[in-house]
Order: structure tokens, then sequence, then C-alpha cells
């Protein structure tokens, strides 16, 4: 079973949004080849986390976005994207179903012995509060929908619940609280408490990270665009997520690459010793 994931491609020249970002890369040639390499690989989904734009005005982001949708339409598989936060600044989740001829809601994609599942918590920035939303009404779908199957899942968001440091981060090192939901601890430990998941995708912070937290396994990848850990080149990234026999690898391609290969297994399958309480 392989995923083929793409995030933050960022599809714009303005840089306010992303201020490394070479104007040159061709950005839209980059994601035409990562679907023809996801269809000719036999990939069984393909995964966008989001931030396909920089944001503009509703004229620009719909032109931007009407650039990427054709090379994603091609995929002849399961394709699940995700909204990120310069998706909705001035398009609705509705203009990107448009475009995209998808859903954007949160939801279940059976994989056979795998599920996917795609969760969208409100993923808009609130400006005058510096944080994002709490995740609220929407981690009660998630934890039913775990609940549901037995299964082994992979969650994907935008965002990372993984809670980590951001040191070093070009964007969060001074402004960690955009790295994340606010109520990422309580999110973690009901998901936890489920036992059933196995990884968790996310985008949004332009790096490639992994943490294991009490058996789940949290990565971040790194945006296509990205220039912060690749400069001057640009990142050009995005990865495969391949399962099978009782492991997975997760391999990220291009100017920042990363090879992971762990055992596949959801959380409840391998006992987690909770941290020591010094007293
Ligand atoms: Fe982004």
């Amino acid at each position: 079973m392989k995923i083929a994931i793409i995030a933050d491609i960022h599809n714009g020249t303005e840089t306010r949004n992303c201020p490394l970002k070479d104007p040159d890369f061709p950005v839209v040639e980059a994601v035409e080849q990562f679907v023809e390499r996801a269809i000719s690989g036999g990939a069984d989904l393909l995964l966008e986390l989001g931030d396909r734009i920089n944001d503009v005005d509703h004229e620009t982001d719909t032109a931007r976005a009407k650039e990427l949708a054709p090379a994603f339409k091609r995929f002849p598989r399961h394709r699940v994207h995700l909204l990120g936060n310069h998706d909705v600044i001035n398009l609705t989740a509705a203009d990107n179903e448009a475009i995209f001829d998808c859903s954007f809601a949160s939801r279940v994609v059976d994989l056979g012995d795998v599920r996917l599942i795609a969760w969208q918590p409100n993923v808009a920035f609130d400006y005058e509060k510096g944080s994002f939303r709490p995740t609220a009404g929407h981690l009660t779908w998630l934890v039913q929908a775990l609940l549901e199957d037995e299964r082994p899942a992979i969650i994907a968001t935008h965002v990372s619940l993984a809670g980590r440091a951001q040191t070093g981060n070009f964007y969060h090192h001074f402004h960690p609280t955009y790295s994340t939901y606010p109520d990422h601890e309580a999110v973690r430990n009901a998901v936890e408490r489920t036992g059933r998941v196995a990884i968790w995708l996310a985008g949004h912070s332009h790096w490639n990270t992994w943490t294991n937290i009490a058996g789940i396994h949290h990565f971040t990848v790194q945006s296509l665009s990205e220039r912060f850990t690749t400069y001057p080149r640009t990142a050009a990234a995005f990865a495969d997520l391949t399962i099978e026999k009782g492991q997975f690898t997760l391999e990220v391609h291009g100017n920042d690459p990363l090879y992971l290969r762990l055992p596949f297994q959801k959380s409840s399958e391998q006992f987690w010793v909770s941290p020591i309480v010094r007293r």
C-alpha cells in the first residue's frame, strides 16, 4: 500500500507568506511531475496536505488554485486534499471543493487493511489571538471515527498535533502558537486512548520531523517550495509512505531527503510507559 504525499505547495510568486521562496521555482510543473510519478508508481492514494497557494485576494487565489487542479484531477485512484490556513483566507471550503472536485470535509478513506482519516478542524488562523482556534466539536467526530473500526488508522491534518518544540523553525521559532492547535494535548490524549492510530501526517511547518508519542508516529513533511532548510536551493519535496509486511517507510524525495523505516502498528499494540511525575 502506497500513499504519495505533497505538502505546502504555495503556488504564487508573492513572498509575503513565504519570504524565502524562489519566485522562479516552477511550482505547477513540479506538481504535474509529482502526480505523473504517483500514477506511474501505482500509488493507492494521493495525499495533498494543504496550503496550495500563497493568498493574495479572491481572484488571484482562485486563479492559482485553478492552475493546480488539472494535474491533481488526472490521478485515477483515491485523492485526498486538505485545507491549509492559506487556502481559506480569501476562498471558502466550497470554493476549493468546486475547483478541485472533491470534498474538504473530514472523512474516512478505506484502504483495505488500513484506514486514512482526513481530519479537517477549523484551519483559519485567528490573527487577533495569534493562534488557531480550538478543534472543539471536530475532536468528537475524530474519536468516533477511530472507535468505529479496529483497523490501524493514519490521520492526516494540515497542522501537526504533535506539539513539538519549534526551535530553529523559520516560521515558528518565535511564534510557536502558529505551529499547532491550542488544545493539541487534549486532542492527542483523546486519540491515544482509542489505541487505533499508527501514523499522523501533517504539513504546515515546512520541515521534515518525526516524533513518536505514545506509540503514534507524528510526521511533518517538508513543503514543495520551501528553502529555509536547503537555501539557496528549493526543497522540491514530496514523499512516499509505503506499508508492507508489518513495517512502513516514509521517504521524502528532493533536496531535503528523509528515509525512515519503522514498525507499522496501531498504538495499542505497543505498551508505552507514561512519563514519570517527580514529587
Ligand atoms: Fe504552508
